[in-house]
């Protein structure tokens, strides 16, 4: 059904028209069970100011699905330019993979959840999930921020029209901050 819906919207165009045309960051998610870890290229949105939560969507049957459900914590880790290769590999290589995290080649460090941070990220989040809402092809985990870092001068990849991108110049305009 969600399938058959998502066709419809894009009006038989091809779907990575549509999903390509709404910029979207580009993040390493790390998930930690037991002694398993995973990384993995995941996309992230803001759902609340006080408290901070964060959502994020996983592909039910995927490795980081398990261990988040299983381990009830993740960190999403901004990724930073100098980081596009290595989420664009987390975002290929299986999850079963035993050499995935060799192949990836980022270093892991620990934060205040159980799934490690990855270092040199432009910002990490560490996160308790706080519901799993199923939803269309994926589950919706909203993610409560219990602690985090952002690297002064970090670089933010953005993925944008079946590329990655670095975050364009600021347009003028009236000055908006947060929370709005
Ligand atoms: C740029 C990019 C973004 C991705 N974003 C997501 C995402 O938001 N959610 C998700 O479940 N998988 C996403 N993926 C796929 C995962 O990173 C990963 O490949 C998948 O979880 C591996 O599944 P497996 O454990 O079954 O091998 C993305 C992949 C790429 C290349």
């Amino acid at each position: 059904m969600p399938r058959k819906a998502a066709k419809s919207a894009a009006g038989g165009r091809p779907l990575a028209e549509l999903l390509g045309s709404l910029p979207c960051p580009t993040g390493l998610l790390c998930a930690r069970a037991g002694s398993a870890t995973d990384v993995v290229a995941a996309t992230a949105m803001w759902v609340s100011y006080d408290p901070v939560i964060v959502a994020v969507y996983l592909k039910p049957g995927s490795t980081a699905h398990r261990l988040v459900n299983e381990g009830r914590h993740f960190t999403f880790n901004v990724a930073d330019e100098a980081q596009n290769a290595a989420a664009l590999k987390a975002g290929s290589i299986k999850g079963g993979d035993a050499g995935k995290l060799a192949k990836v080649g980022v270093t892991l460090v620990p934060g205040s959840v159980p799934s490690p941070r990855v270092a040199g990220a432009a910002a990490s989040y560490d996160c308790r999930v706080l519901k799993v809402a199923a939803c269309g092809d994926h589950d919706l985990f909203l993610g409560l921020v219990t602690d985090w870092t952002v690297r002064a001068g970090g670089k933010p990849v953005v993925r944008f029209g079946g590329a990655s991108c670095g975050v364009g110049k600021a347009l003028p305009g009236p000055s908006v901050s947060y929370p709005h």
